[in-house]
């Protein structure tokens, strides 16, 4: 059994394979071709360049993907490929190619909502078959949000963000700084030989479960337009960085643990792109750590967006036999959990 998976929601371009090996889930291959460095000079992603060069990237990323896992497109059983949220017309691009895919081969499509595909990729390092029932806090670009998951599709929403997402607020605030897109690994760098403590910027809504972000970015600002003539470098970028990123960091963790206690949870995951920064990991790890709770973070090669993700929730649809209409369309805007 082999699920080909196409991920195409934003900048990156990915396939991924994954086969059934003693009934566990194995990774085959998953290979990733990031657009960023066409987008840096725009300081962010361009929709209409980022459609038109998935449809130039994909049969080659499709290619490599079959080859590293040595198997032919005849040896595929169902193709998946991200179904939202992200840019529209970037999303058209590896949705109908895997449907194509699967009309050709009479082999069932999958349409994968990209958020829960964050939501499991911290297991997929463990090929796990089984999802136990957990807190998961997903940080990407778009999103923020904590989800207590029962099992695969049983999923309640905790808390999100009320404003921006803490990959955009890094994103942001990196540009205001000066600093390339996607800002996230910039200020991370920067912030290593920086200062947490010298800037005191806001935490918000410090008694709510839900996250806001955008308070923060405006403080941000203000500091930079106290500063007046100087120039943000050297020490003054580190310890902006550095306080910025505590900031952001100190939220997403109170909130986190203080949402374990709402769903009794045992358990904490972390994905999504901004699970890769490292002083977070750091945090919530000793967070968990104290409380007795378990935490599972998102390996980082599958933090940031790809397909083996994808590949990994479509196997799970495809074991509870539940695939998608060859009509289904894309969804923007796709949600993946309410409040119950
Ligand atoms: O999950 P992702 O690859 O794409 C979306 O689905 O949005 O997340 C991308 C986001 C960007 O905002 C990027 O700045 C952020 O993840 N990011 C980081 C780090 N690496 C990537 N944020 C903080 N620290 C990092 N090391
Ligand atoms: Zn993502």
């Amino acid at each position: 059994m082999n699920i080909l998976a196409l991920e195409t929601s934003c900048d990156e371009s990915a396939a991924a394979i994954i086969s059934e090996v003693g009934g566990k889930p194995v990774l085959q291959s998953s290979i990733i071709s990031s657009q960023i460095e066409l987008h840096r000079e725009y300081g962010g992603v361009v929709p209409e360049v980022a459609s038109r060069n998935h449809s130039l990237n994909l049969n080659a990323v499709v290619q490599e993907a079959l080859t590293q896992a040595d198997l032919t497109l005849e040896q595929i059983d169902g193709f998946a490929a991200t179904g939202g949220p992200g840019l529209s017309s970037s999303l058209l691009i590896g949705h109908s190619m895997a449907k194509g895919f699967a009309v050709a081969a009479r082999k069932p499509f999958y349409s994968i909502n990209h958020m829960e595909g964050h939501l499991l990729s911290p297991f997929l390092s463990s090929c796990a078959a089984e999802i136990p029932p957990h807190l998961a806090l997903i940080v990407s670009g778009g999103h923020t949000m904590t989800v207590a998951v029962k099992d695969v599709g049983e999923y309640s929403l905790i808390g999100k963000t009320i404003d921006d997402a803490a990959g955009e607020a890094f994103d942001k605030v990196a540009r205001m700084l000066g600093l390339p897109y996607p800002g996230g690994p910039e200020i991370e760098q920067h912030a290593v030989n920086g200062d947490p403590t010298a800037f005191d910027f806001p935490r918000s809504l410090p008694s709510s479960l839900d996250f806001s972000f955008s308070g923060l970015k405006t403080s941000v600002l203000y500091t930079l337009n106290s500063l007046k003539e100087k120039k943000i470098e050297g020490q003054l970028l580190a310890d902006l960085c550095a306080s910025f990123q505590k900031a952001v960091t100190d939220s997403l963790v109170k909130k986190t643990l203080k949402s374990t206690k709402e769903c009794e949870a045992q358990m904490v995951t972390i994905s999504g792109g901004v699970s890769c920064n490292k002083a977070l990991l750091a945090a919530l790890s000793a967070g968990c750590q104290k409380r007795g709770i378990t935490f599972l973070p998102c390996q980082p090669k599958h933090s940031t967006d790809n397909a083996a993700m994808i590949a990994y929730t479509a196997w799970f649809y495809h074991q509870k036999g539940l695939s998608s209409s060859l009509s289904s369309n894309i969804d923007p805007n796709l949600s993946l959990a309410h409040r119950s």
